[in-house]
């Protein structure tokens, strides 16, 4: 299924990949990097035209999650360095609202802590990401995941399959025209 992304480009916008890809420190196209966030954004987009959630926290949560990393294995504490810096970027690359922003940090913060309860918008961006274990041979089950969504069989292996082959979103080439060093 196609989902048109143009609304989401109206907030993630050029100096935003820009500045979040200046400083990510692992290749770009490594496990963790764009073409993971791009899958996780879509699969959250997907996912809160079911769940409900908030569209623009889920789209910011796939782009920052990762972004702090430091290596691609064992990295404690990278969700909330993600956090972090999106919080020295709202208000000035971003806008969000102080409610939306504590989903954001909760959602960034407690990513790989396997939790599946909360906030539906917060239990939606762990599931966008959880949902793209593919890519490191892992299937996802149902059981670690949070929303029904997610669970449903034909989203699961919707995800799944992208996640396996290492399905390149069109918003990669988007992303990578904002930045000229690669
Ligand atoms: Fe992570
Ligand atoms: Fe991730």
């Amino acid at each position: 299924m196609k989902k048109d992304l143009s609304p989401i480009l109206n907030d993630i916008t050029p100096l935003l990949i820009q500045t979040i890809l200046n400083e990510y420190q692992l290749s770009w196209r490594g496990v963790h990097g764009v073409t993971h966030w791009a899958r996780v954004l879509e699969n959250g987009l997907r996912l809160a035209a079911r769940t409900g959630a908030r569209t623009l926290v889920v789209a910011l949560f796939a782009v920052f999650h990762d972004s702090r990393r430091t290596n691609e294995s064992h990295d404690p504490g990278h969700g909330r360095r993600g956090a972090e810096f999106g919080k020295i970027l709202n208000g000035k690359t971003f806008h969000l609202s102080d409610d939306d922003f504590t989903l954001f940090e909760t959602a960034c913060a407690y990513h790989t802590d396997s939790l599946t309860t909360g906030d539906v918008t917060v239990q939606t961006c762990w599931d966008s990401d959880r949902l793209d274990l593919g890519r490191v041979g892992i299937i996802p089950h149902p059981r670690l995941l949070c929303t029904t969504a997610a669970k449903q069989p034909e989203f699961l292996s919707w995800a799944y399959e992208r996640s396996r082959l290492q399905y390149e979103p069109g918003i990669c080439t988007y992303w990578a025209s904002q930045h000229n060093t690669e």
